[in-house]
């Protein structure tokens, strides 16, 4: 019988909730298919950082290495200022346990509505490799002179050749495990970030061309990947890019599959311990409410059973998933519908998890 350990990291505003909700159609998945699970919770996040003065242990992270792998919420307090929770805890974690790879899937099930006019299902199904460890977001640069109109603030992308191949490889490999299109393409910038994105292309088309022959390279600047993703989704097989980048493109994707309710993602580090998420946020306005839209998480939670090579598990989640948004159990994706409605976070939860033991 295979078992896990995985560490639980319910955080701020309505991660606890739909983290629940998570981790029950994970163990429904878990009982049918005889995977064991352990599961432990950390209380990270703004209320614990409110109270003690502390955002993370330093003997977190150590501690977080001895689990398989970890299930998160949300992270972002109201009542903390932006960036102390988001850095000190989020990023930390993606930092220091080197999961480079933020993988998120743009993918719309049926019965979810799109923004996007006349594109269905069959339009809109990709993935988004975001490089998650460097780029812009490594804190190089400063700030001088600061509050004098001579003020100074420096931002740098940066990227080593290493950097860039391992999240190339990760990307060249998925796609050719996806066998879908057999496309990746490169989001990039290369007629203005000529050191930046000429190293990533650089390294895309040396690599692609050596050892996969049979994947399809393809090259989009990042503002026309942004117009391609509303007008012609369909183009789009795999996509790999910078961390800043693949940030801004995942949130439009979020909304092109049907809204934050449903969009989730994977901090991966393919060698070591890998943290799911639904990418949407603490959403504090809702928080405690019961009324947050948990298939994202659940979503998260599917990928994390992948990640296991639980295949039979993962896609009984997603199966679950399709099965409840064509039942009279789903009543909308946003949390305004489902409060308005009369559902509640706990009921969308409790639906899944009987069709994730079933269907
Ligand atoms: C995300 C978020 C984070 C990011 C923030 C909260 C630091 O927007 O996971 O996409 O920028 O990566
Ligand atoms: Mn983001």
């Amino acid at each position: 019988m295979a078992k896990y350990k995985i560490a639980l990291l319910p955080g701020d505003g309505t991660g606890p909730e739909v983290l629940r909700e998570g981790v029950k159609v994970l163990k429904a998945a878990a009982d049918r298919f005889n995977i064991d699970i352990e599961t432990e919770e950390f209380d990270f996040g703004g209320d614990r950082y409110l109270a003690t003065g502390e955002v993370l242990p330093d003997s977190a992270v150590d501690e977080l290495r001895g689990f398989d792998v970890i299930y998160l919420g949300a992270i972002g307090h109201d009542k903390v200022k932006p960036g102390i929770l988001e850095k000190g805890i989020l990023l930390r974690l993606r930092f220091e346990l080197d999961q480079y790879i933020n993988l998120r899937p743009v993918k719309l099930y049926p019965n979810v509505e799109t923004p996007v006019k006349d594109k269905g299902p069959e339009d809109i199904d990709f993935v988004v490799v975001r490089e998650n460890s460097a780029g812009l977001y490594t804190g190089f640069g400063g700030v001088q002179r600061k509050g004098t109109p001579y003020e100074i603030a420096v931002q740098e992308m940066v990227y080593s050749r290493n950097e860039v191949d391992r999240c190339l490889r990760y990307a060249f490999d998925y796609t050719q495990k996806r066998n879908k299109r057999n496309t990746l393409a490169l989001c990039g910038k290369t007629n203005v970030l000529t050191y930046v994105y000429d190293l990533w292309e650089r390294a895309f088309h040396e690599m692609g061309e050596k050892d996969y022959p049979g994947i399809r390279r393809d090259y989009y600047h990042v503002d026309a990947t942004t117009m391609w993703m509303v007008k012609n989704p369909e183009w789009f097989d795999v996509i790999v890019t910078g961390n800043m980048f693949g940030d801004i493109i995942t949130d439009l994707g979020a909304m092109v599959q049907g809204g934050m309710g449903v969009a989730a993602g994977g901090n991966i580090n393919p060698e070591g311990v890998s943290m799911f998420e639904p990418i949407g946020g603490s959403a504090p306005k809702y928080t405690g409410q019961n009324v947050i839209n948990p298939l994202a998480c659940i979503f998260a939670g599917q990928m994390l059973f992948d990640h296991l090579g639980e295949t039979d598990a993962a896609d009984a989640i997603e199966k679950a998933c399709v099965a409840f948004l064509q039942s009279e159990h789903c009543v909308g994706m946003s949390a305004k519908e489902i409060k308005e409605k009369g559902s509640s976070t706990e009921k969308y939860g409790d639906a899944v998890a009987d069709f994730a033991a079933t269907v």
